[in-house]
């Protein structure tokens, strides 16, 4: 059986996290794919060096031409600029969205039946041009989003419980920006509701509340520690999650920003919600029950991201 082909369209920081993840993990071959070749070639070179050392075989090549990217079976898109000082936020939506209208090109002339993983923020705008633009089906492009919140959450309550990350379970559901939801009613240790650990004594309400606070803000603390660029491991292993549960058809329960078609009663926008993910791409949205509270959270999330869309629409890209 031929090897998976995955293309990263962006070789930067998360591109070449990706590419190393993907080996380590023996997932496929890389193109990596960066308007920079030569940094797009060297990451390539360099990470297939390690593969002796580690053990495995991805072959890993770099261009700066979209035909390398033929065939792929899983794109992800980190393509973009980062929000540079004096940049406002339309600036950064103007120039972000035409490198996506770029990218999505490429994808629908040469990798059509690809499941497209959308990284390059703002995310939930950014994965919607994608989908627009290359034309490709809803149930094949996603946002990722919803997988880093969420592993944010899990590992600060595991700190805070004194637990192993791996039984905490976590969902954060809405817009990426400071409106996500995350919902401290479906997230437990090893089944276990978070509110009925604050029951048993295991934390209070007041330390679950700044724990929200701090994963709805998450990306910003790591912007201000580095200083220069924005997370990029836990990022990359988010989107290695999503793509490995399409490769290995394992379905998995995971948070994404995927296109709603009344469900949760909202139309036509990208937004973070459970969904499976199979060898079809989007094989089911999962409808949880929100409480009036969960449901006003997220309402207001949703209406970020349509403000997002509409300011963007007004600029005519
Ligand atoms: N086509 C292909 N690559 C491009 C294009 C383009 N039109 N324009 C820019 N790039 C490349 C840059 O050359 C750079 O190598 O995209 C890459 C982006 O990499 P970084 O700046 O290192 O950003 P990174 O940390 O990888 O994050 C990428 O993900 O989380 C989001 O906010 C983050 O939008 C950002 C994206």
């Amino acid at each position: 059986m031929a090897r998976k082909k995955i293309a990263l369209v962006g070789a930067g920081n998360i591109g070449g996290t990706l590419a190393h993840l993907i080996g380590l993990k023996e997932l496929g071959d890389v193109v990596l794919f960066d308007v920079f070749a030569g940094v797009a070639a060297g990451k390539a070179l360099d990470i297939m060096q390690s593969g002796p050392v580690d053990g495995f075989d991805s072959k890993m090549v770099g261009s700066a031409d979209y035909a390398a990217i033929e065939g792929a079976d899983v794109v992800i898109v980190t393509a973009g600029f980062p929000r540079l000082p004096g940049m406002t936020r339309d600036d950064l939506l103007t120039k972000n969205a035409e490198v996506i209208t770029k990218v999505a090109e490429g994808i629908k002339t040469y990798a059509p039946n690809a499941f497209v993983i959308c990284i390059t923020n703002p995310l939930d705008v950014m994965v919607w041009v994608l989908q627009q633009k290359s034309g490709l089906p809803p149930e094949k492009v996603v946002g990722m989003a919803g997988v880093l919140d969420s592993a944010r959450f899990r590992l600060f309550l595991a700190e805070e419980f004194g637990v192993s990350v791996e039984d905490v379970t976590a969902f954060v559901l809405g817009g990426h920006g400071d409106t996500m939801v995350p919902l401290t009613r479906y997230s437990t240790v090893a089944g276990i509701p978070v509110p009925d650990l604050v029951k048993m004594g295991w934390s209070t309400q007041e330390k679950i509340d700044a724990i929200v606070t701090r994963t709805a803000n998450g990306g910003g603390e790591i912007v201000k520690l580095l200083e220069k660029g924005s997370a990029f491991y836990a990022p990359a292993a988010s989107a290695i999650a999503m793509a490995e549960s399409y490769l290995k058809d394992k379905k998995r329960v995971l948070p994404c920003a995927v296109l709603l078609n009344g469900e949760y009663g909202m139309n036509d926008f990208y937004v973070g919600v459970p969904v499976v993910i199979g060898d079809k791409g989007v094989e089911k949205i999962v409808e949880v029950q929100f409480t009036e509270a969960e449901k006003a959270a997220f309402d207001k999330s949703c209406d970020a991201v349509k403000k997002l869309i509409a300011d963007f629409k007004k600029l005519g890209v």
